[in-house]
């Protein structure tokens, strides 16, 4: 069994929702989204690709509507099932984080 890290619980996510959580480094950290829909959990580095924002109104705080993520600061749109931008001002997506669920624990993949 792997041991990696426990990010949180999925039942801290709400469903069709988001968090962010902070991932400790030896260069600072660095934040990344995690999108539940259902089961499944998707992560990626909360920094959009158009400019370096942050996707969030407010910290941990984010626009989701009909399986898009929308950055706040100038409304590109992400499939949360891939990261792709699908609208917007950005031609790149999501930088993808892999983590799973098991045991109702969300984890690096
Ligand atoms: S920084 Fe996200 S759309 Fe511009």
């Amino acid at each position: 069994m792997n041991e990696s890290r426990v990010l949180c619980r999925i039942d801290e996510i709400p469903d069709s929702g988001a968090i962010s959580v902070l991932i400790d480094s030896s260069t600072g950290g660095f934040e990344v989204i995690l999108l539940r829909q259902g089961d499944q959990v998707f992560g990626y580095h909360n920094e959009c690709p158009h400019q370096g924002r942050h996707l969030d109104y407010v910290p941990g705080k984010f626009l989701i509507k009909d399986g898009r993520i929308i950055c706040a600061a100038h409304g590109a749109m992400f499939l949360v099932s891939s990261g792709d931008c699908v609208s917007g001002p950005c031609s790149n997506g999501l930088a993808r984080v892999p983590v799973r669920v098991e045991g109702g624990e969300v984890r690096f993949a």
